[in-house]
């Protein structure tokens, strides 16, 4: 396979697999109300308990039981009344519709998504919500559909590490930011060297389809793309305990790549900034 068709068959097994989740919560009369956030149950040590009540009522649940990141950049962003913020991968919206809300009405909230099925969960969330100040577009994050210096924010959650390309998606970002504009994302990140086959396999495990970058290397294209003042903080560590049960299906003894793994795979806030003229 070329490098391109290796791209373009990790882009339609995301969508397909991201596709599938926005079915699923469409089709979950899901009618809870108010309370800590766990997308897939309270056991999924990835995607549960990431945003905290006070931050998410009011909004339509449908928004939350979408939630697929690995961290809550919006909790972590500075975000001010007036700006304009992207969030790169929105899935059902709810980091568009938290920042609609801290950004208020002088403000907008744009998410980019590729998957249909999302996009159509999104803008139903969104009309839920009835924040006029988010516009869900269609596109992919290696190809942002926005003007150059357009946007304060950028954002994301848990999408970067599916990109087969993230050089060019890093390159997008820094394109489509005002200068001075802030990057400040969640991602999964690895820490130091692991072996390339066990690494594969935590990797399926927390759903990096396309394999989550090294930490040195994250900043390296970073500072590749042009940015500055960057900034990698631990969020979550995973445990190889957690992925126990996934490991064993995958013929893998936990205990023995434990020393391999352990306090390696982590989610991580990114920060960055295109630095100003
Ligand atoms: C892990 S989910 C995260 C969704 C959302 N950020 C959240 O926190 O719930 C990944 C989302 O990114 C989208 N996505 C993945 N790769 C993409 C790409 N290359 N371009 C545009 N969207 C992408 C998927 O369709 C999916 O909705």
């Amino acid at each position: 396979m070329s490098s391109d068709e290796i791209k373009d068959a990790i882009r339609d097994k995301v969508k397909d697999k991201y596709g599938q989740a926005a079915l699923r919560v469409i089709a979950t009369d899901d009618t809870g109300c108010c309370g800590t956030v766990s997308s897939r149950g309270s056991a999924d040590p990835i995607t549960s308990d990431l945003y905290d009540a006070t931050q998410t009522c009011g909004l339509p649940q449908e928004a939350m039981a979408a939630s697929l990141g690995c961290g809550n950049p919006t909790a972590l962003a500075q975000l001010a009344p007036g700006e304009i913020v992207l969030d790169l991968g929105s899935g059902g919206g709810i980091d568009v519709l938290l920042s609609a809300r801290r950004v208020g009405p002088t403000g907008k909230a744009y998410g980019l998504d590729m998957t249909d099925e999302m996009l159509a969960l999104a803008r139903e969330n969104q009309k839920k919500a009835a924040l006029a100040n988010v516009e869900f577009l269609k596109g992919e994050i290696e190809a942002i559909p926005l003007p150059d210096g357009h946007v304060d924010v950028i954002i994301s959650n848990c999408v970067i590490n599916l990109s087969g390309d993230k050089d060019r998606v890093l390159e997008e970002a820094f394109r489509v930011l005002k200068p001075g504009g802030r990057f400040a994302v969640s991602d999964v990140v690895v820490r130091g060297a692991v072996p390339a086959s066990i690494r594969r396999s935590v990797e399926l495990w927390i759903g990096c389809v396309a394999g989550a970058l090294e930490e040195r290397e994250y900043r390296d294209k970073l500072a590749a793309a042009g940015f500055a003042a960057i900034e990698v903080e631990p969020t979550r560590v995973y445990k190889v305990d957690d992925a126990r049960a996934f490991l064993a299906k995958a013929g893998i003894d936990a205990d023995a790549i434990a020393p391999e793994v352990e306090g390696k795979f982590m989610s991580a806030f990114i920060r960055a900034r295109k630095p100003a003229p």
